[in-house]
């Protein structure tokens, strides 16, 4: 039903294999499906289960089903947002709130199906490189599949919520002193030296999972394609699993159009954004990468080819936002929509208003912005940026005399 196939050489392997790169040539792998050996009607199948990543299970890479590993992931809502849209200047801007996840980032989406498919190949232990999200999401799935669970982070720049996580369900975290793109490196490395399954955004199978964004919008949008997707950019696997994502069902005959897919990067760790700006035809990687939204603080992203193929061939693009921006956007989604995301989610929205102001979309086009994870994963951010609350005696008077005068908490300068 399904292959894995190399997307520089067009190398066949058998998906019973551990490999995660092309033996013969380096390059990524993609999953392929028999689309001829799909049931006739999958819509009224998949109309029959609610909304979630195993809903769209004849296009998920897993034989064994009953194995799956799953904690009810998926099934996000897709938030109309008309005070935000108000403020960017748009008719027609949704909101994915992928927070809502059972860790609280998208990440769960991939891991479901990961670490299904770490059991069903017999592996008894996962492993990661991560700045955060990915580490919390396999320690959890790790633990419910009963599995061992080793994750490498960089010391020190892991927002706390997310190492809580990763610790909490019993993953054995190593702090090492460099970068993610480092970590990476050595992840990867002993995962090909010892039977340990590597659950990075390189591993074919966890993109599978993540696809299903793009099944969920085309459902929640009742069939009706978004102009644009807007999606912040680290290590570039989401982008490319949600085109991904789009193409199967354009394919399929399920949709008749793509949307065009909007990268964006923090200034800092801005590898596509600053290449596809020159025109080059490879990315130019950033050797310090540097941004407070530390889950994509990555210069070094494994599946640029992939995200750069779905950027140009969606006639997208790939943009980069300040951190000062980034903040900014962070506060207009909790104080205009009641979202509260993560710095990285937030550089969806604040590449948007971006793209808005230079002219580079039209008011009433359909924009999709995915919002990738929940703000308490990052509390310190928030603790940094907002006066502490004012204290007062315990009486209504005091209350009422804090609220009152000029200075009080009402006309705090955190109100919009
Ligand atoms: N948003 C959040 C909240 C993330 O955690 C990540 C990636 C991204 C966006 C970017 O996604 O890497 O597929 O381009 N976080 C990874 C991690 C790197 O280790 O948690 P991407």
């Amino acid at each position: 039903m399904f292959h894995l196939e190399c997307i520089d050489c067009g190398e066949r392997y058998d998906p019973r294999k551990v490999i995660y790169t092309c033996s013969r040539c380096g390059g990524l792998l993609s999953v392929k499906y028999d689309f001829s050996r799909l049931p006739s009607r999958l819509d009224n199948e998949w109309k029959r289960h609610p909304l979630s990543v195993w809903r769209y299970k004849e296009l998920l890479p897993v034989e064994r089903t009953e194995l799956r590993v799953t904690l009810g992931e998926g099934g996000t809502s897709l938030n109309r947002c008309l005070r935000l849209s108000e403020e960017v200047g748009l008719k027609n801007l949704y909101v994915k709130n992928e927070g809502e996840n059972p860790t609280g980032s998208f990440k769960d989406r991939g891991m479901t199906v990961g670490v299904t498919k770490a059991v069903e190949l017999g592996m008894e232990k996962v492993a990661c490189a991560s700045t955060g999200n990915t580490s919390a999401s396999l320690a959890a799935y790790a633990a419910r599949a009963g599995i061992e669970c080793i994750v490498l982070i960089p010391s020190g720049k892991v927002a706390f919520g997310k190492l809580i996580q990763a610790m909490i369900h019993g993953a054995r975290v190593i702090q090492i002193r460099g970068n993610f793109d480092e970590a990476l490196k050595i992840v990867r490395s002993i995962c090909l030296s010892y039977p340990i399954y590597l659950l990075n955004s390189l591993n074919p199978f966890r993109l599978e999972g993540q696809k299903t964004i793009a099944f969920e919008i085309r459902d929640q949008l009742n069939g009706e394609v978004p102009d644009k997707i807007v999606v912040p950019v680290g290590n570039a696997g989401n982008i490319s699993a949600i085109w991904k994502g789009f193409t199967e069902l354009h394919e399929l005959g399920l949709i008749d159009s793509l949307p065009q897919m909007i990268g964006i990067q923090a200034e800092g760790a801005a590898p596509i954004a600053n290449s596809l700006k020159r025109n080059l035809d490879h990315v130019e990687f950033v050797n310090n990468p540097e941004t407070i939204a530390t889950a994509i603080r990555i210069g070094s992203p494994v599946n640029w080819k992939k995200a750069v193929r779905a950027v140009k061939q969606s006639h997208g693009m790939v943009e980069k936002v300040s951190d000062a921006e980034i903040l900014e956007a962070q506060r207009l989604l909790a104080q205009k929509e009641g979202i509260f995301v993560e710095p990285a989610s937030a550089a969806s929205v604040a590449g948007l208003i971006k793209i808005k102001e230079r002219g580079l979309i039209d008011k009433d086009e359909v924009v999709v912005c995915i919002l990738t994870g929940h703000g308490l994963k990052d509390p310190n951010i928030i603790m940094k940026q907002f006066p502490k609350p004012v204290e007062v005696e315990a009486s209504e008077e005091a209350v009422m005399n804090a609220l009152m005068p000029k200075k009080s908490i009402i006309e705090a300068p955190a109100r919009m």
